[in-house]
């Protein structure tokens, strides 16, 4: 299959699911009031704070603030990307997905298909290399010295690339290995194969499918590693190594190991430690993050305890700061000097580690503990350091509660309220849903009005010819109040889910979720005369719309 998908099936295909069964396919739903109440399937908790809504077409968890329609759930519940979720939802639907033509520029999905094929063929060869041949051999010494047991080589499907392997590949799609990062080309022109004389570790994306290597010398020689190019395939800074072998293992382990080689995700699971992964030679990106995020509520980063290491764990905190949305957690270990996951296991046993990794420190310790180090904050020069340094970091975590304790903490350490301007508390966040009933006053009238078009997309009709013109008005989020109104106007959406899916991705989504989930406590039929009224109201004096 290739082509693009077209809107028009998506927004379809969201009319057609009822996600009140789709969600109860996989969560049983009891009815409360006029929508669908859970236990929430994204966080664990006592009583049911996740619901769905049928008029909406979209769900909400009040305690851990997950939301999206039928396309968002399946993506988040059964971890797939958006494609996948739509084949999934299509096949719910009992509807096949039709694919725009080719634009020509190369389809991507069915190139990746001819790749994937030539990475699996060339995986294998490697591997048989290991396993039989007389020069493999030096390989397998290599692997039995590091104490790597025949088990593990073969659940990694570990290999070993010859000195010579041009004849190997022969029988290959030349122009499929090339674009695979097998071969490269050289300045004349000729090709050659990439990896020579290394051990050989298959990278496997999430469903296993090989997507590039990463090759070690045998001795000292540099590069110590050699990894696969960028390919339409492989993406260093989206893939992580060990992450298909741990999925097999425990679909939903209750954390992850982060580390940053090949052989720690190898010796820890050999020592029975099988939820670790590694970086591919470069530093932790936000996109690994979400992806690592979409499988377990808690990451812990296990670095080494040098310079470096320490630098590479600022880094990889700071990449981590947006997907550090509420439920979610982040602990970090370091590890002696110059030790690495893999000689510390070795050395020290898995009971040792394990604990080590219970112990590991939760990043709000170790983000305020680091932070402070060498700054004397009985004076006001090291105070306003402090929250200088600090806020870079914590403007990129998701508004929530973990966002609202994180700040307050720095302003205690800074005795400083000049953070106003970054604290957004109590926005949208659960306690000020909670007292909506008595308090509705808190919501100013165009908010109301915004909540109300986004969930109920066909009120715009009502006004439509009395509209006044809003593109004059200059409040703040006048930009979201025009974008909802426009893409109402042009894609006149059947509900809300089918609105959202419009602002997937775009930089109000999040705002727009966070509308759509608020609950207006209105009785239905009150709805449309409500929303005339705000909207009269509201056009002449707009408040500031958060
Ligand atoms: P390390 O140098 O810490 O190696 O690199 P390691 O994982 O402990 O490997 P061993 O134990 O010596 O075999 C960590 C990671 O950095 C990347 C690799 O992904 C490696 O696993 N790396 C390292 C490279 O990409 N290229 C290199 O030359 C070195
Ligand atoms: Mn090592």
């Amino acid at each position: 299959m290739s082509g693009r998908i077209p809107r028009e099936f998506i927004n379809e295909l969201l009319v057609r699911v009822d996600i009140v069964d789709l969600i109860d396919s996989y969560v049983p739903l009891k009815k409360t009031g006029s929508n669908f109440t859970a236990r929430c399937p994204f966080h664990s908790e006592k009583t049911p704070s996740f619901s769905v809504s049928p008029k909406k077409q979209f769900f909400h968890c009040f305690g851990c603030g997950a939301s999206g329609n039928a396309i968002g759930f399946l993506m988040d519940f059964n971890h797939l990307n958006f494609v996948e979720a739509l084949e999934s939802l299509a096949g719910f639907a009992g509807l096949e997905i039709p694919r725009e033509a080719d634009s020509g520029s190369g389809s991507i999905k069915t190139d990746t298909g001819h790749l994937v094929i030539a990475l699996q063929k060339a995986a294998a060869i490697y591997s048989l290399q290991l396993r039989s041949t007389e020069e493999g051999k030096k390989a397998v010494v290599y692997l039995k010295n590091r104490r790597i047991s025949s088990q593990i080589a073969q659940d990694y499907q570990l290999g070993y690339a010859p000195q010579q392997s041009k004849s190997l590949l022969a029988n290959l799609n030349q122009d499929d290995l090339l674009a695979a990062g097998i071969l490269g080309r050289n300045d004349n022109g000729e090709t050659y194969p990439r990896f020579r004389n290394r051990v050989m570790f298959p990278i496997r994306d999430k469903r296993g499918r090989t997507i590039g290597f990463g090759g070690r010398v045998l001795d000292d020689s540099l590069p110590k590693y050699l990894n696969s190019p960028e390919t339409p395939l492989f993406h260093k800074g989206r893939e992580v190594y060990g992450l298909y072998e741990l999925l097999e293992e425990n679909p939903k382990p209750e954390r992850i190991i982060v580390t940053e080689g090949y052989m720690d995700v190898i010796a820890l699971a050999q020592f029975g430690i099988r939820y670790a992964v590694a970086t591919l030679g470069t530093a932790a990106t936000p996109a690994h993050f979400e992806l690592l995020f979409r499988f377990t509520a808690e990451l812990v980063l296990c670095f080494d305890g040098d310079n470096a290491g320490r630098q590479a764990v600022w880094r990889a905190i700071d990449a981590a700061m947006p997907s550090l949305r509420d439920g979610r957690q982040l602990r970090v270990l370091l590890l002696p000097q110059g030790q690495d996951p893999d000689s510390l296991v070795r050395s020290h046993g898995s009971s040792h580690f394990n604990t080590l990794i219970t112990q590991a420190q939760p990043l709000s310790d170790y983000f305020f503990q680091q932070q402070q180090e060498g700054l004397n904050l009985t004076e006001l020069e090291a105070r306003a350091q402090l929250l200088n340094n600090c806020k870079p970091y914590l403007e990129k975590l998701p508004e929530g509660v973990y966002k609202t304790m994180m700040l307050t903490r720095l302003k205690e350490l800074a005795k400083s309220d000049a953070l106003e301007n970054l604290a957004k508390p109590g926005k949208l966040s659960m306690p000020a849903l909670k007292s909506f009933g008595k308090n509705r006053q808190s919501h100013s009238p165009l908010r109301m009005v915004l909540a109300l078009l986004i969930q109920n997309p066909e009120l715009l009709t009502l006004v439509e010819d009395k509209a006044t013109a809003w593109e004059d008005l200059n409040f703040r989020g006048v930009d979201v109040f025009t974008n909802v109104i426009d893409t109402i106007k042009a894609i006149k959406p059947a509900n809300a889910a089918a609105l959202l899916e419009h602002f997937r991705d775009s930089e109000h989504e999040k705002i727009i979720k966070n509308l759509a989930a608020m609950e207006l406590l209105m009785p239905e039929d009150g709805i449309s005369q409500e929303f005339s009224i705000l909207w009269t109201n509201s056009s002449g004096r707009p408040n500031n719309l958060p």
